[in-house]
């Protein structure tokens, strides 16, 4: 029996980070980025991963699948329309998974049915198809009416009992919009249970946006209701204002269990690992004052704050940094830190390596502490992110650069990029270090893209911080982000660079490459 079932007091948690959360614009990830996310969101105890759209792109469909074959403990779900055709290849790809689910939606609201041209009744004959094609492939289906939060409450008991008598095991009931208040989200779902026949033999899952800021509370407010399951991404990624964020539910789940007496299986000491990892790899920094995972949610600067914290850390505190998996004392770490000290450090942090990797991650520390005196925690996990973003095969890569920078101007770019593996320099200027940089990187790969981001972030303090860089391109309405850390921020400007080109190159697809390029030189 694949199906999830909550126990009485545990709430599920889906995780959407790969599926809407890699909707945001920009928020594209390899591959190999999501394969090691959803393993990471195994480890850390998602009982569901929504792993992608598999009708979308080949490139879904693989990925979907993939994790499917290497998934240990969560259920791995895909997305499809309210079709035979979507639902059949979403069971292609999960359907390797231990536990597979696939979820079907289609918009119940005016508006929505407006768009399909279904009246009610045609509608509700689609969900009994379609939901009954799921469920004699699956025996874990979830079914959502999209727009619940704006559909009429007649009609959405109307399709939620069609839903459940085809056979959906999970009813997920999406604020799409992001427009719903919290007694209102508890009160649906309470109404749900009260009208629907059937209601309470499946879990009521809840899954909310954030266009008002209300997500984590709405989410919750569906729990107090009888929801028992809730749909979040990492860092609330997502369309528009995003999700609601698995590290704000879970946490509040457990600060607050006083009055939300549910439990989450969520390894909490992960979250602060996965959400730099997401940060990196979807070019969306987090920001400093985010609840849970921002750089300042830990940090006390006022005077009476801090004398506070000396005598009693819960005076100023509702959680402890190490419950996420930030390390209570910041051990500091330098370029006589050996081995053992490194992989004890990188431990704490959630990096379990193996000794090949920690060989590899030792040279790449080493070279780091021989520029800067003290490698904090942060550093670290930037080193970790770079490793695992520094894709040895990219198309694109930094090879050398040297630039000529001050107040006489024109600053100046020598540059060496390998390119498919051959080698090219070019020495190009521009106003200032990065664009001197960034023309050279043109020079050497001819592209249209539109330059849409550029930003630096300072990892830890000190004239010898790290810089990440996070570089967003456009392209035929198509948005690419990269990201890379150094102690030199130009050269990590060029490497968040050609990161985002070399995502580009693989949108693309390989082979295709002279469409990309108008002329390289
Ligand atoms: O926000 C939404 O309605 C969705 C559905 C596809 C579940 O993401
Ligand atoms: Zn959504």
């Amino acid at each position: 029996m694949t199906q999830t079932t909550p126990k009485q007091d545990h709430v599920l948690i889906f995780d959407t980070t790969l599926r809407d959360g890699e909707q945001s614009p920009g928020a594209t990830m390899s591959h190999a980025e999501k394969l090691e996310i959803a393993s990471l969101l195994d480890e850390m105890g998602v009982d569901i991963i929504e792993a992608g759209f598999p009708i979308a792109s080949e490139g879904d469909f693989q990925a979907v699948s993939e994790i499917a074959k290497n998934s240990r403990n969560s259920v791995i779900c895909g997305l499809s329309r309210a079709n035979f055709n979507d639902i059949d290849r979403c069971w292609e790809a999960v359907k390797h998974a231990a536990r597979p689910r696939i979820h079907t939606f289609i918009g119940t609201s005016p508006l929505h049915r407006d768009i399909t041209a279904l009246d009610q009744d045609a509608m509700v004959a689609r969900i009994h198809d379609t939901v009954s094609h799921a469920r004699n492939l699956c025996d874990n289906v979830q079914w959502s009416p999209m727009d619940a939060t704006r559909t009429e409450h007649d009609y959405l008991c109307r399709v939620v009992e069609t839903a459940i008598k085809a056979g959906a095991t999970t009813i997920n009931i999406p604020d799409t919009v992001g427009y719903t208040y919290p007694r209102e989200s508890a009160d649906l779902i309470a109404m749900l249970l009260e009208r629907v026949p059937g209601a309470d033999e499946i879990i009521f899952a809840t899954h909310c946006h954030n266009d008002l800021g209300m997500a984590t509370a709405n989410s919750l407010a569906a729990v107090e209701a009888g929801a028992r399951q809730i749909e979040c991404t990492i860092n609330g990624l997502g369309e528009r204002a995003g999700n609601t964020a698995l590290e704000e539910v879970v946490m509040a789940l457990r600060v607050r269990n006083d009055i939300l007496p549910y439990r989450t299986g969520i390894d909490t000491t992960k979250i602060m690992g996965l959400s730099r990892m997401v940060a990196a790899v979807s070019g969306f920094p987090v920001q400093f004052n985010k609840a849970v995972v921002g750089k300042n949610a830990f940090a006390h600067e006022s005077g009476i704050h801090q004398d506070g914290m000396l005598k009693n850390k819960e005076t100023f505190e509702i959680m402890r940094p190490e419950d996420i998996g930030l390390a209570a004392t910041n051990l500091v770490m330098g370029k006589h830190s050996g081995r053992a000290a490194l992989r004890a450090k990188l431990s704490e942090l959630g990096y379990e390596l193996g000794d090949n990797q920690l060989k590899d991650v030792f040279v790449r520390f080493k070279a780091l502490a021989d520029r800067k005196k003290e490698v904090y925690d942060d550093d670290l996990i930037a080193l970790m992110t770079e490793a695992s973003l520094n894709d040895e095969d990219a198309y694109l890569q930094v090879r050398k650069l040297r630039v000529i920078c001050g107040t006489e101007g024109p600053q100046e770019a020598e540059l060496t990029l390998s390119i498919g593996g051959v080698e090219k320099f070019v020495d190009a200027t521009g106003d200032g270090p990065v664009d001197a940089t960034f023309n050279a990187v043109k020079m050497l790969f001819a592209h249209d893209a539109k330059l849409e981001l550029y930003q630096v972030h300072a990892v830890t303090e000190g004239t010898d911080a790290q810089a990440t860089v996070s570089v967003r391109l456009a392209l035929d309405g198509v948005v690419f982000s990269g990201q890379s850390s150094d102690t030199d921020t130009v050269v990590a400007s060029a490497k968040a660079y050609v990161n985002a080109l070399n995502r580009m190159v693989v949108h693309r697809h390989r082979g295709n490459l002279s469409a990309l390029m108008s002329s390289a030189s």
